[in-house]
């Protein structure tokens, strides 16, 4: 395998939305590069659809305060409260700036951004529900993703695109090179850097049914984990109520924004039932839970019994043309259905993980309570946890995060950089990288990676989603350890350099594992029900003993051992989750 050696002061991994808006930030004051396993305008933050929420209150009356307080409640006091407000405050500022980059959002008939009502924002503390989210149509993550990479065009950027980033090199605790796999040629490249920011987005790919991408396995908090730093609350994982049926392709939450509602096989609008206030615009997490109780009653649809009816007939068709087009587009052609008058078949869909690599407000990596940084190392977007979502984010505060999160770590990366010198990457910075290679393209007689990433999906699916049990964790527990051995010793066929994606894939999968493993082991020891991570055995809240983080830590030996810290909380006590 051929090496490439490149020297910057910065790297970015990631060329999502948390990506690009830190390359914004860092590129006009240091050597900076963007590695992408993608080109970055095909990064999952296109597929986010409804809307990014900020309190401009150009429709209604809105606060900050309030919104920060919906983040709490919406994130099942699990929520770090001082960095929700960061979050919420900053919002309004964020979106402006968004609007001076250029992007094109959908309009009040005065001409001011417009805005729409998602699952869990409310007015005054929970009165009703609210018009917060400012959108474009439902591309709302498609516009912003051109938007940013435009600016970083503007400014010059430096982009590697596909290049999967598989290593990062510590020296003395600190960031000293990242080590990429080229996709199109099979060379490897040894970045050396003071500071590296991971924004890889997420990987729902662990579980069958997904919104994400086929390029959301979690690289880039998986290889951290395996070089030491801790994961935390792995085992919030969130549902998103409305996946096209057995796809899992993402109908926007904003189809419910604009009116539209979700009726079981008795045509009821069971909602009412579970959120007498807000109704079909609970929290995701409750939606979720409140169709799969349905479908577990006997009132799914199907042969299996196993969907329900998202209902948009009674929207006005033009209401539908304008807001939303595309995933009107989607359900036409996936499941050769009309919206404006047919019921569209749907089942919750593994869509975001809460969890993820920890940081500060600042995007600063940190491994333990007591909030010790590693130098260098940033994290921003959903493959962080700062933590703003808590047990359950509510929509549109992931697009948001992105770009809050996103231009405080550049901002606090290009400060680093101006002080810190330009570690010496170790020798041989690519050896582990290739030894993984080699041993997979070495491997023979092994089972197809697609086999064993089916089990993996299934058994998550079926153990570790929305209802667990200590039981069904356990299991999966169990057959993870036969995953990985399976995975390590899987066949590769193609044994070429050029876009070899039956190695990639089993790159990914490895990581898939591991994150899952993480997951479901920090499930299996919250012996409480809080947001989205709901046990049938324990099926209550237990804030005198759940009220704190999880950090999952990989020990040499592979083994996870499990610590905790604190929630900061303080300004909102928990209270029942009634909505
Ligand atoms: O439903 C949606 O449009 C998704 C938004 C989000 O996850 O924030």
């Amino acid at each position: 395998m051929k090496v490439h050696h490149h020297r910057y002061d910065a790297v970015i991994v990631g060329g999502g939305g948390a990506g690009l808006r830190a390359a914004i930030e860092v590129a006009g004051a240091c050597r900076t590069a963007v590695l992408s396993k993608l080109h970055p305008t095909r990064s999952h933050t296109g597929a986010a659809q409804g809307g990014m929420c900020a309190a401009l209150a150009n429709v209604e009356e809105d606060s900050w305060e309030w919104h920060t307080f919906d983040t709490v409640k919406g994130g099942d006091y699990l929520v770090d409260q001082s960095a929700a407000q960061v979050m919420c405050r900053e919002a309004v500022d964020a979106v402006i700036e968004l609007e001076h980059y250029g992007l094109p959002f959908n309009r009040t008939p005065e001409g001011r951004i417009d805005q729409r009502r998602f699952g869990g924002h409310t007015r005054n503390h929970g009165e009703a529900p609210v018009r917060r989210a400012c959108y474009s149509a439902d591309r709302t993550g498609h516009m912003i993703l051109q938007t940013l990479y435009q600016q970083c065009m503007k400014r010059g950027v430096t982009f590697f695109d596909e290049l999967m980033v598989l290593d990062l090199a510590l020296v003395e605790g600190r960031v000293a090179a990242v080590i990429a796999y080229e996709l199109a040629t099979g060379d490897l490249h040894v970045f050396a850097t003071k500071a590296a920011l991971f924004a890889t987005g997420g990987f729902g790919k662990m579980f069958k049914v997904t919104s994400n991408a086929h390029a959301l396995t979690g690289d880039g908090p998986g290889l951290l984990f395996r070089r030491g730093i801790p994961l935390q609350d792995m085992e919030f994982f969130q549902f998103h109520p409305t996946g096209i049926y057995k796809l899992g392709i993402l109908l926007s939450e904003a189809a419910r924004g604009e009116g539209g509602l979700l009726r079981n096989a008795e045509g009821e609008r069971f909602m009412e039932r579970y959120a007498a206030t807000v109704k079909d615009l609970a929290p995701r997490d409750m939606v979720s839970r409140a169709m799969l109780t349905e479908i577990r009653e006997g009132r799914g649809m199907g042969p299996d019994s196993d969907y329900l009816h998202l209902d948009l007939t009674h929207l006005p068709p033009e209401q539908i043309d304008a807001k939303l087009p595309d995933i009107a587009d989607f359900v036409r052609t996936y499941q050769g259905l009309e919206p404006k008058h047919d019921l569209i078949p749907v089942q919750p869909t593994a869509h975001y993980a809460m969890g993820g690599i920890p940081t500060n407000v600042d995007a600063e990596v940190v491994v333990d309570a007591a909030g010790t940084v590693v130098p260098g190392l940033y994290a921003a977007g959903e493959c962080a946890c700062v933590s703003v979502h808590g047990a359950n984010r509510l929509g549109t505060n992931s697009l948001l995060d992105i770009v809050v999160f996103g231009r405080r770590g550049g901002r606090a990366m290009a400060a680093f950089v101006q002080e810190a010198d330009a570690p010496e990457a170790p020798a041989e910075a690519e050896g582990e990288v290739r030894s993984r290679i080699e041993a997979l393209k070495g491997g023979k007689g092994g089972e197809r990676v697609a086999q064993v990433r089916q089990e993996l999906q299934t058994g998550m699916t079926e153990l570790a989603s929305v209802f667990r049990t200590d039981d069904g964790l356990a299991r999966m527990t169990e057959a993870l350890g036969d995953l990985r051995r399976r995975n390590e010793q899987a066949s590769i066929d193609d044994k070429g350099s050029v876009f070899n994606y039956d190695l990639t894939e089993a790159l990914e999968l490895g990581y898939l594992i591991d994150l899952a493993e993480a997951l479901v082991v920090s499930a299996r020891a919250r012996t409480e029900s809080r947001g989205a991570h709901f046990r049938d055995d324990h099926p209550t809240r237990d804030d005198a003993n759940w009220m704190r983080h999880t950090l999952a830590h990989r020990q040499p030996d592979g083994r996870i051992r499990l610590d905790h810290k604190p929630v900061d909380g303080g300004l909102y006590a928990p209270m029942e989750r009634k909505y």
